[in-house]
């Protein structure tokens, strides 16, 4: 196999651009179990924004919002509400991830840049992706401070924080438009080095009403999996559609964490008023039938609304947020593992009939 061009060690952070970050945090906080680590904002000689670093386990989310209305955050949610911005992962190099990326053809967005200040040199660089986001390439090695230059600590700083127990992010879904995944299918392999994991083709993944086509893309290790989604055409508009058309534009649609216990963190994540998509009772009716033996009692799955599916490697099970902000776009995914590499295929009949319940309510079906 032929080295590769864009080593890249793990996810860094996922950026998101909000309208209050001071009032996402506490939702992410007390709805799902987040720590706040680190703040930059006016108290740190911040003039332009307010960040807040919100870390669980391995995962690292980072909330911005803009403190006056010419600055492209603000631009950012005026046009696709609350959102993931920046995709960012740790990489050796940053000005190398740059220079191989866009000698590939990768349009690039921040030029390699180094800041220094008084806990090292904090370097990163960063690439367009789908929409009007952008991937991050962050180098951390040389910085010890709290996240980044410009950052205060909070709550003890970065660290391990257990919270409901989601552990790290096991991958992360793109919604293109209509015809466009091929093209990022070929972004991610000819400019990042990814490779194609598997293949749902359309009819596997279609409801009467509603459909998708979908494409997973794995990087060199295969620590980040990115799926990219097309709306495919339907009796009724496409879930992907509904996306696209409140995002204004492709970008991502949800984020999956993965826990060691999900019958746990759902029950945390239930109790702290976290809502999560429903299928009919029939679904359990018939699980063990579809699954076979599994670990965990499908009575505590019913009653979480848990849903699980089987392929040759194992079993994994898995369960959706209704979208977390008002437009119809970003949604979480809570999955653990056992065996497993897929994403739920099996599912995807029962999870789309509920969507599609939750779209007719919304008018846009
Ligand atoms: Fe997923």
């Amino acid at each position: 196999m032929s080295e590769d061009f864009l080593p890249i060690k793990g996810m860094d952070h996922v950026e998101f651009y909000v309208g209050n970050a001071k009032q996402a945090a506490h939702y992410y906080r007390t709805g799902f179990g987040f720590t706040h680590t680190a703040y930059s904002g006016l108290e740190t000689g911040n003039r332009q924004t307010a960040s807040y670093v919100m870390e669980q386990g391995k995962i690292r989310l980072v909330l911005t919002t803009a403190l006056g209305p010419d600055h492209p955050v603000s631009r950012h949610t005026y046009l696709h509400g609350d959102g993931v911005a920046v995709i960012a992962m740790e990489v050796p190099d940053a000005a190398s991830a740059y220079a191989e990326s866009t000698k590939r053809g990768a349009t690039g967005a921040i030029a390699p840049t180094a800041v220094e200040d008084e806990h090292g040199v904090f370097r990163y660089s960063a690439i367009r992706c789908y929409g009007d986001t952008i991937i991050k390439f962050v180098d951390r090695q040389d910085y010890n401070g709290p996240f980044a230059p410009g950052y205060m600590a909070k709550n003890g700083g970065t660290g391990r924080h257990k919270g409901v127990g989601l552990a790290s992010i096991d991958h992360m879904v793109g919604n293109v438009e209509l015809g466009a995944m091929n093209r990022w299918v070929e972004f991610f392999a000819h400019t990042m080095g990814f490779s194609q994991l598997l293949h749902f083709d359309d009819k596997d993944i279609s409801t009467e009403y509603s459909a998708l086509m979908s494409k997973v893309m794995q990087n060199g290790n295969g620590k980040i999996k990115f799926p990219i989604n097309e709306p495919a055409e339907g009796k009724k508009k496409s879930q992907i559609q509904e996306y696209l058309d409140y995002y204004y534009g492709p970008g991502v649609q949800h984020i999956a964490c993965s826990t060691g216990n999900i019958i746990e963190t759902v029950t945390q994540l239930q109790k702290n008023g976290i809502e999560f998509l429903r299928v009919p009772t029939t679904y359990y009716e018939v699980l063990e039938e579809r699954v076979g033996k599994i670990n965990e009692p499908v009575d505590k799955l019913a009653e979480l609304g848990i849903l699980v599916d089987r392929d040759e490697e194992g079993y994994l099970l898995q369960i959706f947020t209704k979208p977390v902000e008002d437009r119809p776009t970003v949604f979480y995914e809570i999955i653990e593992r056992h065996g497993s590499r897929g994403f739920g295929k099996g599912n995807f009949k029962a999870l789309f009939e509920s969507i599609e319940r939750e779209q007719a309510l919304r008018g846009n079906l």
